[in-house]
């Protein structure tokens, strides 16, 4: 089978097309790319079906497991693919470590060490009991994200662009110190001891429901991370779409009722409202493939995220 591969602009990016075997799929075509033009390894290769010219409709982005047979429509010895270079890329769990390492090792250091003398503050540096809970707390939380990443989680995809690390580390890290510079800075006014208590015992409760909902979403899929998308059920799943993130922003609140810092609520609301958005958009999406049309179960009636508001 002939594969000619264009660039957008309808260039050439392969001068006389490659020759595949008749059984390759696209991972094959991938790697032969790979083999003419060195840079672009196969994850990032984005390769999909040319479009009629005007046409407003999405391109069909062609399966790497999937025969290249089945996207020739008939016409078995040619095939066109438009190729789009992705860009750098990172695997998750790479993209997920690099998140999760700069709060786990930027809060202690506001704990254990001096630094607010740079900031101006001399003298004595009480520590309240509030402030050695909230860094286990803080800990234990981004300890078990990095955990999950490795050992729990299925991720679909296989890579993230690399300019993702730079973005996503400038959020963690960067709230990671602000919230970490002000629960443990020399002037912080500690809550009452039930107020404390409340606090940390709700969130703790929250992270342990929210190990157990990845739990239950990496049952829905198969080892290596094909099965796509299933309902998630059982548990918090029976009433809400996405019950992880649920959780995780109730964790959030119990440390900030715990801790009751500006910085912490900030983080919150941030957070909150990122997950907000993926929920929505998760909602939606389960919601068109199980629309209960032609044998397809339907997508049962759920709250999105914050249940009973939304
Ligand atoms: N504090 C914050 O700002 C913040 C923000 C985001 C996340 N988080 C925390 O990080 C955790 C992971 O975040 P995430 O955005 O990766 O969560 P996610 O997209 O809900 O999913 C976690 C894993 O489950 C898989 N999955 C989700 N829904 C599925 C379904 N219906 N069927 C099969 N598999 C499904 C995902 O697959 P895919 O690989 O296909 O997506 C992913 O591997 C969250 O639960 C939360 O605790 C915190």
């Amino acid at each position: 089978m002939k594969v000619t591969v264009t660039t957008r602009s309808g260039k050439e990016l392969i001068r006389g097309g490659l020759e595949l075997h008749d059984s390759a799929t696209v991972a094959d075509l991938q790697e032969s790319i790979h083999k003419r033009t060195k840079k672009y390894y196969p994850s990032r290769q984005r390769l999909t079906l040319p479009l009629q010219p005007g046409s407003k409709e999405k391109p069909v982005v062609l399966h790497y497991r999937k025969n290249l047979k089945e996207y020739s429509d008939g016409n078995s010895n040619n095939l066109t693919v438009v190729f789009k270079d992705l860009g750098p890329q990172v695997s998750y769990r790479t993209l997920f470590f690099c998140e999760y390492l700069g709060p786990l090792l930027i809060y202690p250091i506001f704990y254990y060490f001096p630094v607010y003398q740079y900031f101006g503050y001399k003298g004595e540096h009480v520590i309240h009991p509030v402030q050695t809970y909230a860094l286990y707390y803080w800990c234990f939380h981004y300890f078990k994200r990095i955990m999950e990443t490795f050992f729990v989680h299925r991720f679909s995809h296989a890579t993230s662009p690399l300019s993702n690390v730079f973005r996503n580390c400038a959020y963690y890290w960067t709230f990671g110190a602000y919230i970490a510079y002000h629960v443990n800075h020399p002037f912080y006014t500690p809550v009452s001891d039930l107020q404390m208590k409340i606090g940390f015992a709700f969130g703790l409760l929250c992270q342990i429901s929210n190990f157990y909902c990845h739990i239950l979403l990496r049952n829905l899929r198969r080892p290596d991370g094909n099965g796509g998308y299933q309902i998630p059920r059982g548990f918090l799943f029976n009433i809400v779409t996405c019950a992880n993130y649920t959780t995780e922003i109730y964790q959030w609140l119990g440390f900030n009722i715990a801790t009751q810092t500006i910085a912490g609520y900030v983080f919150l609301v941030v957070a909150a409202s990122i997950m907000t958005n993926w929920a929505l958009a998760k909602h939606r999406r389960l919601k068109k493939l199980f629309d209960g049309k032609e044998g397809r179960p339907k997508y049962p009636r759920r709250w999105v995220i914050l249940p009973p508001f939304l």
